[in-house]
């Protein structure tokens, strides 16, 4: 199969979706890669890198949509891009479609074969290709909130780590999810004082047992929020109801009783914030202080690494990509379930229901037509 690899152009998008390695291992199996020139150079991947692991180098983006069978992507196709879309195209991306109606529309009308990386699900349930997401930002979020507690930024001017004779910080982290549980690990790492908090019985058994020792694990109730929030040093939000505007678990009230100074990185914001004073930021103006205590909000926290980001993401969609490029799309969906799952927009028809619900449009199963 031909393999498009355009440079993003969504702002501040630096990730891309195909590493050298990727490309090589593409080659291995008997495929060809076209790369956009400069496309990996915001992730650090020079052209050169991705010539002598085989790509061709292509000049324009045209170029690389018209004669690519299938196009690998970071983000949904931007109206500027609606031009090259076209009957039969295989495009596999994060499209995030529930949120845009015409792109949705758009894609029904130029029968395209759209698969959302988001939507690609496993047997459990988890979401294998917006895991690695939320493991970037769960790390960096300790990272960024020990940037927000430094004097200069507004902050108490506390170390997370502390000294010798000298406490830590104390790091409270609502949601022992994915992101939740990178946020702990890391901030154990450092030496702060982590205390996590879940009502799932089952996530905090396993935070217990991987860092038991390191870290404290608490039952989410009011209470107990509360109680651990109003003396902790840096919050970290990292709690999702999937498919919903995720709760608001800390009150204002609760973050003025907290210590001027502290820090507060809502995760969760892409979700609406899981506190009552957080608001969504951008990478260029990413804190704001509200009652004394700084608030970290930015919606799209890896797009700060966007080298990690792009290694993390590209380890987990190239098997899927290399399946549908071995097999082709109809092959590929006959045995590969989760990669059926993610099958949002198939010859002018949407074959996910959430997406067909979200918008009124007839809902058929990808059954039916692959
Ligand atoms: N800002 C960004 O750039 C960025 C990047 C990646 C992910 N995210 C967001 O981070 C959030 C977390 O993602 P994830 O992949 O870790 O989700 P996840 O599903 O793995 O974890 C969510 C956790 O929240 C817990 N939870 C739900 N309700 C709770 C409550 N009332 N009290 C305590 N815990 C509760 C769940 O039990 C679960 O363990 C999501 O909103 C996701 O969209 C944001």
């Amino acid at each position: 199969m031909l393999i498009g690899i355009p440079k993003e152009i969504k702002a501040e998008e630096n990730r891309v979706a195909m590493t050298p390695a990727g490309v090589s291992a593409l080659l291995a199996h008997g495929h060809r890669v076209l790369v956009q020139r400069h496309a990996g150079e915001g992730s650090g991947l020079l052209d050169a890198q991705y010539r002598s692991a085989g790509a061709e180098i292509v000049a324009g983006a045209r170029a690389v949509w018209e004669r690519a069978e299938m196009i690998v992507k970071v983000k949904e196709p931007l109206r500027s891009e609606y031009r090259y879309l076209r009957e039969g195209l295989i495009v596999f991306t994060y499209l995030h479609l529930a949120a845009s109606r015409e792109l949705t529309q758009t894609l029904r009308s130029k029968k395209v074969r759209a698969i959302g990386y988001e939507t690609i699900q496993l047997d459990d349930g988890t979401l294998p290709l917006l895991a690695p997401m939320s493991e970037v930002a769960g790390r960096l979020s300790i990272q960024v909130g020990a940037w927000c507690l430094q004097k200069p930024n507004g902050g108490a001017g506390i170390l997370l780590g502390g000294a010798s004779g000298v406490r830590p910080a104390k790091v409270v982290i609502l949601g022992a999810g994915i992101a939740g549980a990178n946020a702990g690990q890391i901030a154990a790492g450092v030496g702060a004082n982590v205390c996590v908090i879940d009502l799932n019985p089952v996530r905090l058994r396993y935070l217990h047992d991987i860092l038991g020792g390191h870290i404290t694990t608490v039952m989410s109730n009011r209470a107990n929020i509360e109680e651990e929030v109003s003396d902790a040093d840096l919050v970290v939000g990292s709690v999702l109801i999937a498919g919903a505007k995720a709760p608001h678990l800390v009150t204002r009230k609760t973050v003025k009783a907290m210590k001027p100074g502290a820090a507060i990185v809502d995760i969760s914001i892409d979700q609406g914030g899981c506190i009552e004073t957080s608001r969504p930021t951008t990478l260029d103006d990413p804190i704001y202080v509200a009652e004394r205590v700084v608030h970290y909000c930015v919606t799209n926290m890896p797009a700060v690494v966007p080298r990690t980001s792009t290694f993390a993401l590209t380890n987990a969609t190239l098997s899927y990509a290399m399946d549908l490029a071995d097999k082709g799309l109809p092959g590929a969906l006959r045995r590969n379930i989760p990669l059926r799952r993610g099958v949002n927009v198939f010859d002018g028809n949407v074959v996910h229901a959430g997406v067909a619900e979200a918008f009124g449009f007839e809902y058929v199963p990808v059954e039916n037509l692959a």
